[in-house]
C-alpha cells in the first residue's frame, strides 16, 4: 500500500462531510447547531453522540470517542488509518495516486512479524500432529471425535507437544526475537527467568483465522478432562476476539444469505463437515455487536444456536438485548435474527453425530424470529412445569421488558397480539404499556450509562494492574518519578488519551482535588506526569493558579489553552471536550476515583518506560553503576507497588 499524500487526505475530509458519513450508520436529529444521535460505540438510551457539521467532527459525550470522518470510519469499521481513508475515498470519489510506500510504521512491521510467527507456529503444530510418535495422542483424540483427515487439514488442526519450549526453541532457531514472540500471544513469560515459554502444551490446536484466512490466534483443547478445557490465545497486535468469528474465512465464501452462529469450535467444524459451511463460532465470549456487524457484511440473516444449559439460555437473552440495542442505534445495518434450538439439550456437534445432517436442516429451518423466541421464553420461563400454570405477573413483566427491546413497532405489536389473551387484556393496552415501559427504561438508563462507563473504565485500569500484581513487602515513601520520554519523537505537543483525560479530570475536580481526603499531596498531578512539553507547561500553569479555592480555574486556564496545541489540535478544543466529558461524571466520588485511576495508570507507564531504560543501560554498566541502577530499580518497583495498592483500593 502506498503512502497517501496529505492533499488527498484533505480532499477526503472535505468531500466526506461528517454528517453524511455518520448518517450512514446513525440516525441523527438536528438540535441547535449540532446533530444528535445514539452513540454507535457504546450502549445508550439517550443521545449523547453529537456531530458538529461546521467543525466537521463528531463527539460522544458518553464514551468520549470523537474525531473526524476518518476516525469515525476507523472506529466503526475497525479499519486502520489508511484503510479508512481509502474506504472514504472510494465512497466520495477521491482518487488516490499510488506512490512510494507506506510511511507508517513500526506497528505495521510488528504486526507482520506476529502474523509470520503464528503461521510458523501453525505449521509446527501441524507437523507435530502428524509426527509418527509425538502426535499419536492427538490423532487418537481426533479420531475419537470423528474428525476426518480432510477436516483436520481443512481447518489446519495441529498438536502442541508436551514440552515447555518446543515451539519457542523452534522459532528462536528461525531467528525470531523474544519480544516478537511475546507479541504473538502464544508465549507466556517466566516470572523467574523472564524468558518466554510455550502457552499451549499437549493440546489439540485450532488456528483461528481472520475473515481472509490469515492466522491471528489459536485455541487449544485439552485431550482429556484436564482444566481448562480450552485455552485461547489472548488479544494481541493482530487479534481482538470481539471482532472475529471462527470459520468466517470459509463461511463468507459460501455467499449464503444466512449465517449460522454456534458456540464452540467443535460445533462449527462438525457443521462444516455435515455440509453447513455457512457456520461460524463465537470465540469463547458472549456475542458482540462487532461480530454482528461482521455477519451483516456477508449475510442477511443470522441463526443462533445457544447452549441449552442455564448459562447458554442467559447468554441468549443477553445477546438478543445487545443486538436489538445495536440495531436500534445503527441505521446502516439490516439483518434478521433468528434463534434455533437443538432438541434434547444437545449441542449441534452431538446432534449431528446421532441424527445426521438431514434432520439438522429442520432444526435450522425451525429457528424462531426474535419476537417469537422472546414470546416463547416469557411463557416457558414463567409456567410451572407441574401444574402448567402461568405466573401472570411475571409473564407481564417479561413481555413488557422484551417488548421494550424491540425497535420495530410491527414486531412489538405482534408480540402484544400474542401476549394479550394470556394477560386478559387488549393488544392495544399491552402495546401502550410496552411503549411506556421503553420510555421509562430510557430515562433510567440515561443516568446509568455514564455511571457504568466510568465505573467500567476505573475497573479496567484497576483490573489490568491487579493482574500483574506481585505480592511482596509494604510500600515506603514514594520516589520522585523521572520525566517520561515523549511518546513521539520531535513533536513536543503530544499527549496520550489517558494524559489528556487525567488533566481534564483534574481541571474538572478543581476545588475537590484539594478537599478530598482520599487524595493526598503526592496524588496531585505534576508536570513530569506528562510526556509532551505543551501539556507540561499547561500543568505548570494550572498548579500556579490552583490554590484549592479558585472558582474560575477553568476560565483562567482557557487563556493559555488558546495559545497552545495538543497533538496538533488547538489545546482549547482538546481540553474543553475532555473537561466537558469529565464534568458529566455522575458524582464527585466517581470523578475522583477516575482521576486517581488515570493518575496511577499514567504514572505506572512512566515507571515501566523508566525501568526499561535502566535495564538496557545496565547491560553495559560498570559494577558500581550496576549497583546504583539496581537500587533505582528497586525503588521504582516499590513505588509501583504503592500505586498498585492504591488502585486496588478504588
Ligand atoms: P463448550 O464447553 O460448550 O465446549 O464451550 P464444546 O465446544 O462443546 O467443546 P467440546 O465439544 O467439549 O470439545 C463452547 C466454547 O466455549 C469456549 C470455546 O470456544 C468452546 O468451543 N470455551 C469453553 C473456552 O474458551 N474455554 C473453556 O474452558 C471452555
Ligand atoms: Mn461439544
Amino acid at each position: 500500500m502506498g503512502l497517501i499524500p496529505e492533499s488527498v487526505i484533505e480532499e477526503v475530509l472535505t468531500r466526506a462531510d461528517i454528517e453524511s458519513v455518520v448518517s450512514r450508520y446513525v440516525l441523527l436529529k438536528r438540535q441547535g447547531g449540532n446533530m444528535w444521535g445514539l452513540c454507535p460505540f457504546h450502549s445508550e438510551k439517550t443521545a449523547s453522540f453529537s456531530v458538529n457539521p461546521s467543525k466537521n467532527i463528531f463527539k460522544c459525550f458518553g464514551c468520549g470517542k470523537g474525531g473526524n470522518a476518518i476516525n469515525f470510519i476507523m472506529e466503526i469499521e475497525h479499519m486502520s488509518y489508511p484503510e479508512a481513508i481509502r474506504h472514504l475515498a472510494g465512497l466520495y470519489g477521491v482518487e488516490i495516486p499510488e506512490t512510494g510506500y507506506s510511511g507508517d510504521n513500526v506497528q505495521k512491521e510488528e504486526r507482520e512479524r506476529v502474523k509470520d510467527i503464528l503461521k510458523e507456529a501453525a505449521k509446527f503444530y501441524y507437523k507435530s500432529f502428524n509426527d509418527e510418535s509425538v502426535g499419536k495422542p492427538a490423532r487418537d483424540y481426533a479420531a475419537k471425535r470423528g474428525l476426518t483427515k480432510q477436516t483436520l487439514d481443512n481447518f489446519g488442526i495441529g498438536y502442541s507437544p508436551i514440552n515447555w519450549t518446543a515451539l519457542y526453541d523452534h522459532l528462536k532457531h528461525k531467528g525470531y526475537k523474544d519480544t516478537e514472540l511475546l507479541n504473538s500471544g502464544i508465549f507466556a513469560k517466566s516470572e523467574k527467568t523472564g524468558k518466554p515459554y510455550d502457552l499451549f502444551r499437549g493440546r489439540l490446536m485450532f488456528p483461528i483465522f481472520d475473515s481472509f484466512g490469515t492466522i491471528i490466534a489459536f485455541g487449544g483443547r485439552a485431550l482429556g478432562d484436564e482444566k481448562p478445557k480450552y485455552i485461547n490465545s489472548p488479544d494481541s497486535l493482530v487479534y481482538n476476539k470481539q471482532n472475529h468469528l471462527y470459520a468466517m474465512n470459509f463461511a463468507r465464501k459460501e455467499q449464503a444469505k444466512q449465517l449460522i452462529v454456534v458456540e464452540g469450535y467443535m460445533d462449527a467444524i462438525a457443521m462444516h463437515s455435515a455440509g453447513f459451511k455457512n457456520t461460524v463460532a463465537a470465540l469463547g465470549t458472549s456475542f458482540t455487536d462487532s461480530q454482528l456487524k461482521l455477519c451483516s457484511r456477508y449475510a442477511e440473516e443470522v441463526v443462533f444456536f445457544f447452549d441449552a444449559d442455564a448459562a447458554g439460555q442467559k447468554a441468549a437473552l443477553r445477546a438478543i438485548q445487545m443486538m436489538m440495542d445495536y440495531l436500534k442505534r445503527l441505521t446502516g445495518i439490516n439483518i434478521r435474527i433468528r434463534i434455533a434450538k437443538v432438541p434434547d439439550g444437545k449441542d449441534p456437534d452431538e446432534y449431528i453425530k446421532t441424527n445426521g445432517a438431514e434432520k439438522f436442516k429442520d432444526v435450522v429451518k425451525n429457528a424462531l424470529y426474535v419476537e417469537d423466541y422472546l414470546l416463547d421464553r416469557a411463557k416457558n420461563d414463567n409456567t410451572d412445569p407441574e401444574t402448567g400454570e402461568l405466573d401472570r405477573g411475571r409473564y407481564q413483566k417479561d413481555i413488557l421488558t422484551y417488548g421494550s427491546w424491540l425497535n420495530d413497532e410491527i414486531k412489538m405489536s405482534r408480540m402484544a397480539n400474542v401476549a394479550a389473551p394470556l394477560l386478559g387484556a387488549t393488544a392495544q393496552a399491552v402495546m401502550n404499556q410496552m411503549i411506556k415501559f421503553r420510555q421509562a427504561e430510557e430515562k433510567k438508563h440515561e443516568q446509568q450509562d455514564s455511571r457504568a462507563l466510568e465505573r467500567q473504565r476505573i475497573q479496567d485500569i484497576a483490573g489490568r494492574n491487579k493482574a500483574e500484581e506481585i505480592d511482596d513487602g509494604t510500600p515506603e515513601e514514594p520516589v520522585e518519578v523521572a520525566p517520561a520520554k515523549p511518546v513521539f519523537k520531535k513533536v513536543v505537543d503530544t499527549a496520550t488519551k489517558d494524559e489528556i483525560d487525567l488533566f481534564a479530570y483534574a481541571l474538572s475536580l478543581g476545588n475537590a482535588l484539594a478537599d478530598s481526603k482520599k487524595i493526598d499531596k503526592t496524588d496531585i498531578i505534576r508536570p513530569n506526569d506528562f510526556s509532551g512539553d505543551t501539556v507540561r507547561e499547561l500543568v505548570r500553569i494550572f498548579l500556579n493558579i490552583f490554590d484549592g479555592r479558585n472558582e474560575t480555574l477553568y476560565a483562567r486556564m482557557s487563556d493559555y489553552f488558546s495559545k497552545l496545541t495538543i497533538n496538533g489540535m488547538p489545546a482549547e478544543d482538546v481540553m474543553l471536550r475532555a473537561v466537558e466529558n469529565a464534568d458529566k461524571s455522575s458524582n464527585v466520588d466517581i470523578k475522583r476515583d477516575m482521576y486517581l485511576a488515570l493518575l496511577f495508570k499514567v504514572r505506572t507507564s512512566i515507571i515501566d518506560r523508566e525501568e526499561e531504560k535502566l535495564i538496557s543501560h545496565r547491560a553495559s554498566a560498570s559494577p558500581e553503576e550496576k549497583a546504583k541502577i539496581d537500587e533505582m530499580l528497586r525503588r521504582l518497583s516499590e513505588y509501583k507497588l504503592t500505586l498498585r495498592n492504591k488502585i486496588g483500593e478504588l
